[in-house]
Formats: C-alpha cells, sequence, structure tokens
C-alpha cells in the first residue's frame, strides 16, 4: 500500500489524513486506521466525512471515537471547529489526541496564537490580514497565479462577515493586485459586521 511505501521511504513523522470514504460506514474508516497504524504511520487526521457530503452536512464526530478506540497511534480530529468551545466538545466526544484545523485557520489565521498564547486582535485585524496576504501572494507567487489565491482565500475570509457575499466580490474585482488592494481599502472603510461563527454559505466550498 501507500502508506509502507512512503514509510520505506522516510524517517521524519509520517501522518495520514483521511476520510470517511464513500459509504456513510463508520466501521470501513475504523479498520482503515489500523491498517494505517500496521502499515507504519505515525498518527492520523480524520475527517468523519463521506466523499459526496463535500463539506455541506456536519462531519460525524462520533465517528472519531471509533477510530481512536481502534488503535494506538495519536489521532487528530477533524471537521467543523471555529472557535476554542468546539475544541474542548471534541476532545471530550472522541477521546482524540488532537485537532486539525481547515478552514477557519484559512478565514481567521490568528486563531493559532488566540487560543493558545492569548493574543486579543483589534478591529483591524480583518484589514490587517487581507493585505498582508496579498502582499505575501505577490512574493511567492507569479502576478496571475496570486491574485486566483487571493480570490480562493477571499471565499473563506468574506464567511467572518454578515454581508459576506457581498464582500466577497466587492474584494475580488479586478485582475490585479493593486486593484485587490484597492478593493481591500474600500472594503474596511467602514468596519463590516463580523459574525461570531463562520457564515456557512461561503464556508461550503
Ligand atoms: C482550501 C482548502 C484546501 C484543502 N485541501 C485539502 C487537501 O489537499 N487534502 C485534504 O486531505 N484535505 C484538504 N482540505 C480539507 C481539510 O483538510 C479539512 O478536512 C476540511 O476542510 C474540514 O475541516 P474544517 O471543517 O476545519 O474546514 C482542504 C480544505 C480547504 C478549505
Amino acid at each position: 500500500g501507500i502508506v509502507s511505501a512512503v514509510r520505506k521511504k522516510i524517517s521524519i513523522p509520517l501522518f495520514v489524513k483521511f476520510r470517511t470514504g464513500w459509504k456513510d460506514d463508520p466501521e470501513y474508516a475504523a479498520d482503515l486506521s489500523k491498517r494505517f497504524e500496521d502499515a507504519g504511520a505515525d498518527a492520523l487526521t480524520f475527517h468523519p466525512r463521506v466523499a459526496p457530503d463535500r463539506r455541506s452536512r456536519p462531519p460525524k464526530w462520533e465517528y472519531i471515537g471509533q477510530v481512536k478506540d481502534r488503535v494506538s497511534i495519536p489521532v487528530f480530529g477533524n471537521g467543523n471547529i471555529f472557535d476554542e468551545e468546539d475544541c474542548r466538545m471534541m476532545l471530550k466526544k472522541t477521546n482524540c489526541d488532537g485537532i486539525a484545523i481547515g478552514r477557519i485557520a484559512i478565514a481567521r489565521p490568528w486563531i493559532f496564537s488566540m487560543w493558545t498564547e492569548g493574543f486579543s486582535p483589534d478591529q483591524n485585524i480583518f484589514k490587517d490580514v487581507a493585505l498582508q496576504m496579498s502582499l505575501l501572494l505577490e512574493k511567492y507567487y507569479n502576478p496571475e497565479r496570486a491574485v486566483k489565491r487571493f480570490k480562493k482565500f477571499a471565499i473563506y475570509f468574506a464567511a467572518n462577515f454578515r454581508f459576506g457575499h457581498s464582500i466577497y466580490s466587492k474584494l475580488c474585482k479586478g485582475e490585479t493586485m493593486p486593484e485587490i488592494r484597492d478593493n481591500i481599502q474600500a472594503v474596511f472603510q467602514t468596519v463590516p459586521e463580523v459574525v461570531e461563527r463562520p457564515n456557512m454559505n461561503l464556508f461550503t466550498n
């Protein structure tokens, strides 16, 4: 299998990320997790969703507990973690060893310092992060790709706001980074209303 082939070639820790599969049956994932462990994986990240769900239906956290019970390597739970309370709930309900975060880390990249070091952002954080993102993308990608990437980021970023769809389309006007930065300035001329939990219409991409 893929995992044992990779295991033979590398000496760094090997994490395997996987989903429930095609069928909504936790037994398959639990069995798979044991096979990953036997093949030499050091840790697992499990997202309890079936492929046809994409991200529209909530993940079944109870399946994470079933995977956790089957193996002795660390299991990271994943799916719909948006705040510290979600983390505590997932840890408690599934007994998992850690948590892997997807969309909220794109929407609010400061959550790591917020949740672990007590960082407390002020209301400029959204504008600052959008501008910083545009600068970093410009630095590391060619102009066309940088703008494309920004527009992908903007979907998740816009989920922070009550009128996220409108903010998303305002941010994405134009095809160059200077235009994008003008958009950011315009959008944050006034402070848009922030929602506690992300706008799920935008998060279901
Ligand atoms: C922009 C984006 C790219 C992703 N790319 C991958 C990927 O390459 N491989 C993968 O296993 N999951 C990928 N995912 C899925 C996430 O790892 C995660 O399983 C999913 O978003 C659920 O976690 P969340 O609810 O915290 O977002 C991606 C998610 C997003 C939003």
